[in-house]
């Protein structure tokens, strides 16, 4: 087996434990992380980003209209008295984590944090302290794989799935192909949620702006890395057994903006946000 060509910068070469993840390789996560103004990013992750955006500039505000959107679904979620959140696709951690919108309203909330790429989970292990009160758990798995998920030890002691459970999977379902049936594996994870349980999605969508949101997944897609743009039919069929809240499916941006709506509806809207809640 070769070596990886890098070490992540805090993992000395004698620590065993120490991820060893070949960071010449563009990760989804990372190249979010730079359009959000992060630093967890490498050179081969930003080559993605700054090539996307370079055909289709509207992708680095559409990255933190997304970003906005998950703060304001999960304090909403918060609000209607939501208290356990599975947050699968998580990201590296950034500004308004899940947990921290969430407990800052409720302290007792308890959130499952679930990603596939072990750089996320190192960074989030190490930075998503939740409240005394509240309890956090994350766990490596693959949303293509929802029975890894909803029967994993360390997310059913963090979990109950008997009471309402607020599914968040924000920016991440376009990662998964049509051929591996993105709506049948939602609804494996919708149909373990009891009745009153909630499930926020955003979803890029090129229904708005077809030419940007193409160039961006050529772009990308030229990468390796590729991501599937999903119309609000398509979209909708995540929902089956759910109705939405309003202001039911729209832009994310436009989802309960807490900017002056006329300012928000200027964007050049690459996603859709929704929530629903399970009948
Ligand atoms: C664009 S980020 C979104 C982060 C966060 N949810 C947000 O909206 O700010 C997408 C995340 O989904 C994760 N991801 C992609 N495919 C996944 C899969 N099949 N299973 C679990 N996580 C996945 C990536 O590693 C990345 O961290």
């Amino acid at each position: 087996m070769s070596e990886p060509k890098n070490l992540l910068p805090w993992a000395s070469p004698r620590d065993e434990n120490a991820p060893r993840i070949d960071t010449s390789i563009p990760h989804s996560a990372r190249v979010y992380d730079y359009w959000l103004g992060g630093k967890d990013n490498f050179e081969a992750d930003r080559k993605v980003a700054e090539g996307t955006a370079a055909v289709s500039p509207g992708i680095v505000q559409g990255a933190r209209d997304n970003r906005a959107f998950l703060g304001r679904a999960v304090r909403y979620l918060a609000e209607q008295g939501v208290t356990q959140f599975l947050d699968i696709g998580t990201g590296i951690p950034t500004q308004g984590n899940v947990h921290e919108v969430a407990q800052q309203i409720n302290p007792a909330a308890r959130i499952a944090y679930v990603d596939n790429d072990p750089i996320v989970m190192t960074h989030a292990r190490a930075l998503l302290r939740g409240t005394r009160e509240g309890r956090t758990c994350y766990v490596e798995a693959d949303l293509r794989e929802p029975k890894s998920i909803l029967e994993h030890p360390e997310i059913n002691d963090v979990i109950d799935f008997g009471r309402p459970v607020a599914l968040v999977i924000v920016g991440t379902l376009m990662f998964i192909a049509d051929e591996e049936d993105p709506a049948g594996l939602v609804h494996q994870f919708t149909e373990a949620l009891v009745p009153g349980s909630h499930f926020a999605v955003s979803h890029v969508t090129a229904d708005f702006f077809p030419k940007a949101v193409g160039n961006a997944a050529d772009a990308y897609r030229s990468s390796k890395l590729g991501f599937t743009p999903r119309s609000r039919e398509q979209i909708s069929e995540y929902f089956e057994g759910f109705e939405l809240v309003e202001p039911g499916m729209v832009p994310v941006a436009l989802w309960r903006p807490d900017e002056d709506l006329e300012l928000a509806s200027g964007r050049e809207h690459g996603a859709y946000g929704a929530i629903g809640r399970k009948i």
